[in-house]
């Protein structure tokens, strides 16, 4: 029976990996979690658990403070965005390392204070403004050049993200962004470009690019993420990418644990949209993992408790995850996945949820589930994790007209 005197965490959030990984790294962890994310792993090996609104930050530090007092808490860990305030809030009260570091977190929860704090430190920004009704949207617009993106001040996962450029659409887009209720509306000026994100790792205040992801979205108006491909090599533009990526980092003042941050690259510039003091959703802490070998829980885990990094082993060249959105149907997921024959370089194939009615695609939330792939070209991933989504799309549509 292992000792008490293990490290303790306070985690947030999340997925068993990061639980199985504090189990061998001979740690123990108590977790304040949301209630559909819990799974049996977490409700067996949590010293305590408690599922509520994560997101309350003065009930997550009441719960802390009475954990803290039977069973000191060592640290605090969050991989996950929407309750990093509560655990920066809870790491400062009671003095602790963490990965959420309030004042980068403050910064990029907030889209709003992220792009005020690019300009006070002079980094390259894109024309932003917060607006409060579809009039101040509408004049934005027009000083803005005539195509603007309206999004949610705290957003995630598109959510409420809507892109403008006619008069006609302000009023849609103010609303649906406002709709979402995240801390009101910003509005920033469109910028074009192939979409990368950018996966980071601090340890100490020294960043490290682990690897570039090639993005694809859904495209006007809502921009939704449909794939990811990776390791994308950024070629020339790589120590231009890096350089942008690591100033903001660091006019963060992020100290440890994993960053991502989404970047737009055209021919002349590098636009950040957006930096979040996380690893990237949409598995990609997972396909990092598997291209670079970067295990971001372990890696965040053995910085927090001053260890040596754990050993990086490489599994696949490259990694593609692709989304798609079943028609509606009475089918289950098993019975669309029974006989659903995937090609062996698939490295899984989900269905999370199943639409009960037809439905626009306006954020991730929405998608049916992905396809994850591995193959010997960035190309040859992405174009089979396609192809293999397009198939089970068609297979559960063959199911329903039998
Ligand atoms: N200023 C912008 N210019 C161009 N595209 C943008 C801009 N802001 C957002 N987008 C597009 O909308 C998507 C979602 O916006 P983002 O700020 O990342 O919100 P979320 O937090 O919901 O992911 C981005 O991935 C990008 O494709
Ligand atoms: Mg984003």
């Amino acid at each position: 029976m292992p000792s008490d005197d293990r490290p303790h965490f306070l985690a947030f959030g999340g997925v068993d990996h990061t639980y199985r990984a504090l189990a061998e790294l001979g740690c123990t962890y108590s977790l304040i979690q949301d209630k559909s994310l819990v799974t049996a792993y977490q409700q067996e090996t949590a010293v305590h658990l408690v599922l509520c609104d994560y997101e309350d930050v003065q009930l997550c530090l009441e719960l802390a403070r009475a954990m803290h007092r039977r069973r000191p808490l060592g640290y605090v860990l969050c991989l996950s965005e929407y309750p990093q305030r509560a655990a920066a809030a809870i790491a400062v009260e009671l003095g602790l390392p963490t990965n959420c570091e309030p004042f980068a977190i403050e910064h990029t929860r907030d889209k709003f204070r992220f792009r005020d704090l690019l300009d006070a430190l002079s980094v390259p920004n894109v024309p932003y403004r917060r607006v409060n009704s579809a009039q101040e949207t509408e004049a934005f617009r027009a000083e803005a050049g005539g195509r603007i993106v309206v999004k949610p001040v705290s957003g995630a996962g598109s959510e409420g993200v809507y892109f403008v450029d006619a008069q006609e659409d302000t009023g849609r887009a103010f609303a649906h962004a406002q709709s979402v209720g995240r801390e009101g509306v910003i509005a920033e000026k469109y910028v074009d470009g192939d979409e990368y994100s950018i996966e980071t790792i601090s340890k100490n205040g020294v960043h490290e690019l682990i690897a570039a992801t090639r993005k694809t979205v859904s495209g006007f108006p809502h921009f939704v993420e449909l794939a990811h491909v990776q390791p994308f090599a950024l070629g020339p533009r790589l120590g231009q990418v890096q350089a942008l990526v690591f100033q903001a980092l660091d006019g963060l003042r992020h100290k440890t644990g994993p960053a991502h941050t989404e970047v737009k690259v055209d021919d002349k510039a590098v636009h950040i949209i957006e930096s979040q003091i996380r690893p990237g959703g949409d598995q990609l802490w997972e396909i990092t993992r598997l291209t670079s070998g970067m295990d971001v829980a372990r890696e965040t885990i053995c910085c927090l408790l001053g260890r040596p990094a754990p050993e990086r082993v490489k599994t696949h060249p490259y990694v593609a995850i692709c989304f798609f959105a079943l028609a509606p149907t009475a089918l289950a997921k098993e019975e669309i996945l029974a006989d659903f024959r995937p090609h062996p370089n698939v490295i899984r194939a989900v269905i999370d949820k199943i639409p009960g009615h037809s439905l626009s695609l306006t954020h991730s939330a929405l998608r049916s589930g992905y396809v994850m792939a591995h193959h010997d070209s960035l190309d040859a991933a992405h174009s089979l994790a396609r192809t293999e989504a397009a198939r089970l799309v068609a297979h559960a549509a063959d199911l329903e007209k039998r």
